[in-house]
């Protein structure tokens, strides 16, 4: 089976080095790719914005799978100028990508549902969504409706960061993304990542994750779009799964339906843990990234047969299995990131770093002559697995030391609420 993958970063990175040891492979292409892609994959200068051409390859190269990665092919149409063209994708429709797309779309889903969630308000004007700040009061968390790349979304813990946040985003700060506001209820608790392979009728539970989304140690600066992760989530208990499951997808599955957009790809839940269960924090309509660099480290079965279900409606009848292990990923980011990362920094030392079996995986990366350099902002996800969080984290780390890159900075402490757990047992 030839299959395209499309997208750059350290999750397709990880896709690609586990699609390749599928057994029914043929030919992999991906689109734009990476220098760490181009180890399994042939790389192909398509214009994944100009869906004719996407079609027109796909049917040149005899492509029996189109895997799609980032988000925004996803928002804008990929998936349905390929089903058009009775080519299998992996990958919602755009209109089912709205969970991700448009907070609001998701939030409303969850009022019709009874899918349990933070209480809220859609706004398309900052006096209104100010009034409703007011009148809720602080913590309270503002969001721009729309995609802004992991961005749009306020924490405010006083009213003068909410009060702000919203006249940011009135202000255009997030584009078009900003235009619509979405007020929310703070929710406190332990945050879990949970993934689904559905196929729109199905969902088969695919893995617990938990990121690391703030810049610096102990979960402090800026939010990014995560520095660092670790699977499997010991927060989420297998009672867990099974309450997230009844309570949040399935009934997601059947809203979807209800409304004409049955929803096939991944479906990635963002949830806050209390003591009453799960709530739904956000949808994302893809892998997270770094989160499927861990859950490809430990997924034991062949994912194409996977993705291939999911594509083909045939989920029912396939399962997935994990290794017992852990796996931690780590990013190394280029100096300056998230504001302004410094490109074309040389970076060596991978063969090293992978020497005790860690696997490095490329995002922002790109060869200068036979020279790697830094070519983003996030740029190698130095990625193991031990027998518990603690081994895979002492791995990883030893793993990101061999790595020669003045240009590149890491968190010290990914994993740490787990390697606190751990220590206590
Ligand atoms: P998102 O971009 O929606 O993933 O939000 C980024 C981060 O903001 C989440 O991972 C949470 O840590 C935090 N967050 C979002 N919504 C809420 C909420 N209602 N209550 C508390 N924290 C939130
Ligand atoms: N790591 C968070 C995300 O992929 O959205």
């Amino acid at each position: 089976m030839n299959v395209l993958l499309i997208g750059s970063g350290g999750r397709e990175h990880a896709l690609a080095w586990k699609i390749a040891q599928s057994t029914m492979l043929g030919t992999l292409h991906a689109a734009p790719g990476n220098p760490g892609i181009a180890e399994y994959a042939t790389i192909t200068a398509l214009d994944v914005a100009d869906h004719d051409a996407v079609v027109a390859f796909c049917r040149d190269t005899s492509i029996e799978l189109v895997v799609i990665g980032p988000e925004a092919p996803l928002v804008a149409g990929l998936a349905d100028a390929l089903t058009q063209a009775g080519i299998p994708v992996f990958g919602p429709s755009a209109q089912a990508a709205q969970l991700e797309g448009s907070k609001g779309f998701t939030k409303d889903l969850c009022a019709r549902e009874n899918i349990p969630t933070g209480a809220y308000q859609r706004f398309n004007n900052a006096p209104k969504a100010k009034a409703y700040a007011r009148a809720q009061g602080a913590p309270i968390v503002i969001k721009a409706d729309g995609l802004a790349a992991g961005k749009g979304v306020t924490v405010a813990m006083t009213l003068e960061e909410a009060l702000a946040a919203i006249e940011e985003c009135f202000e255009g700060a997030f584009g078009e993304a900003g235009a619509e506001v979405v007020v929310e209820e703070f929710l406190s608790g332990e945050e879990a990542s949970f993934f689904c392979l559905c196929d729109g009728k199905t969902a088969l539970p695919f893995g617990t994750a938990q990121d690391h989304k703030r810049l610096g140690d102990g979960d402090t600066g800026p939010n990014t779009g995560g520095m660092g992760a670790y699977s499997p989530a010991p927060v989420m208990t297998p009672e867990l799964i099974d309450q997230t499951m009844r309570e949040i997808i399935e009934p997601t599955m059947r809203g979807m339906a209800a409304i004409g957009a049955p929803f096939s790809g991944v479906l990635y839940a963002g949830l806050m843990i209390d003591e009453t269960g799960p709530r739904l924090i956000e949808y994302n309509v893809r892998f997270g990234d770094p989160e499927c660099q861990v859950l490809m480290l430990r997924l034991k079965d062949d994912v194409l047969v996977l993705l291939k279900a999911a594509a083909e409606g045939e989920l029912a009848h396939v399962s997935a299995r994990w290794k017992d292990d852990a796996a931690l990923t780590v990013v190394m980011a280029a100096e300056g990131y998230p504001a302004t990362p410094r490109k074309g920094t040389p970076i060596s030392g991978l063969d090293a770093a992978e020497a005790n079996g860690a696997k490095v995986f490329h995002a922002g990366t790109v060869l200068d002559g036979d020279q790697l350099k830094a070519n983003g902002g996030r740029v190698l996800n130095v990625t193991a697995q031990g027998a518990d969080v603690t081994q895979a984290q002492a791995k990883a780390y030893e793993a990101v030391d061999a790595i020669d890159w003045a240009g590149g900075f890491c968190r010290r402490d990914i994993g740490w609420q787990a390697v606190a757990r751990e220590a206590k047992k």
